[in-house]
């Protein structure tokens, strides 16, 4: 239709031009219709992506900076509890849970038509202290675990439409990590991790369950060892979704073995989720360091390579990008050694889109 109009239009144009000229009959010459590329400047990702684009927010945030809550409503269609809905904010205490912030936040996204991406149920740095000072056998501890799993999962049924059933469990070399609450209490740690998934699953059946870790796409043994998991609960009837990758990398990471890592992930079939994702511009954690507009393209090609590489997935694979943060002035990036000199999100720190955003959104079309 475009191209139709665009043709009629400059057709007329000659004909206008040429009757002014003479009183001649104006002669028309046929012009071939010109491609016009879709605008997509003023187009919003969600508007564009046909997955959901998530974030990881902070109930603080989204409580108290008006700004914050406004972005994530009109920007996302996700959201992932930056740190709420991780067991030590919950388990309090034996048999005490504190669910007024998961609350919160479930309310948030019903009321502005977000799906909620359960963080994470298992993960080595969110036990709290006195389970792990609890001095429970592996039976006991898998007990109360399940009870826990149990509750949580189900009191928010049919609201939260994933969860990362375990995060970070392997080392990059496919080991598994050295940790005292699941690999040093369990003969078959992954074996435990799976019962997990069957107790997740169980709770709420619709729920997507995920594995999420960092650095896979640059760490062929820790991708191995993800698949080889999910070969093993796939064969035992345990239910697994897909692989999350949270996607912390830099300007720097090399986008080549981006790209052939994540096929490698791709070629598991299952769900992929883009779980974390954030860019560094300031790689040698300088105070010093100036934000530049070389800095700031390379990370709008990291974010267009993203994109592009997620969206070219089969349509049964794809899931959700989310970044992790939404500003750059609360990333989790920001710290005394690099002086807060870093800016790895998508908006700046007065909610404007960066060059990332429109990256972003140039590697979705
Ligand atoms: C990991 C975890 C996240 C978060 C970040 C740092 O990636 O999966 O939950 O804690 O570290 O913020």
């Amino acid at each position: 239709m475009k191209k139709i109009l665009l043709s009629c239009v400059v057709l007329a144009l000659i004909a206008t031009a040429s009757c002014k000229k003479s009183s001649e009959t104006p002669k028309l010459i046929p012009i071939p219709p010109v491609e016009i590329p879709p605008v997509i400047s003023n187009k919003k990702l969600i508007e564009v992506a046909d997955f959901k684009i998530g974030a990881a927010v902070k109930v603080a945030s989204l409580q108290g900076d008006a700004s914050f809550a406004s972005t994530v409503k009109s920007e996302y269609n996700q959201i992932t509890a930056e740190y709420e809905m991780k067991m030590n904010f919950i388990w309090t205490a034996d048999n005490v849970y504190d669910f007024s912030k998961v609350d919160y936040l479930i309310n948030f996204a019903q009321q502005n038509n977000l799906a909620v991406h359960g963080h994470a149920l298992l993960w080595y740095q969110s036990f709290p202290d006195w389970l792990k000072n609890a001095g429970l056998d592996s039976v006991a501890f898998e007990n109360k675990v399940k009870t826990y799993i149990q509750t949580y999962v189900g009191r928010y049924k049919g609201k939260v439409r994933s969860w990362d059933v375990a995060n970070e469990i392997f080392n990059d070399d496919g080991t598994l990590r050295v940790e005292s609450q699941i690999q040093g209490r369990f003969k078959d740690p992954i074996g435990f991790v799976g019962r997990c998934f069957k107790y997740a699953h169980d709770a709420d059946p619709d729920a997507k369950l995920f594995y999420n870790d960092y650095n896979v796409v640059l760490a062929s043994g820790k991708r191995t060892a993800m698949k080889n998991m999910a070969i093993r609960f796939k064969k035992a009837g345990v239910q697994i979704d897909g692989l999350g990758e949270q996607f912390h990398y830099r300007i720097s990471t090399s986008q080549s073995q981006i790209n052939s890592g994540f096929a490698d992930l791709a070629s598991s079939g299952l769900l992929i989720h883009i779980s974390e994702a954030d860019c560094k511009v300031n790689v040698n954690d300088s105070p010093a360091y100036v934000l530049n507009d070389v800095d700031k393209q390379k990370q709008s090609d990291f974010f267009k390579n993203i994109a592009k590489l997620y969206n070219a997935l089969p349509a049964n694979q794809k899931f959700a990008i989310t970044t992790w943060g939404v500003t750059d002035k609360s990333t989790w990036l920001r710290n005394s050694t690099n002086g807060n000199k870093e800016y790895p999100l998508l908006f700046d720190e007065n909610y404007n889109k960066k060059p990332a955003y429109t990256g972003f959104l140039a590697g979705l079309n």
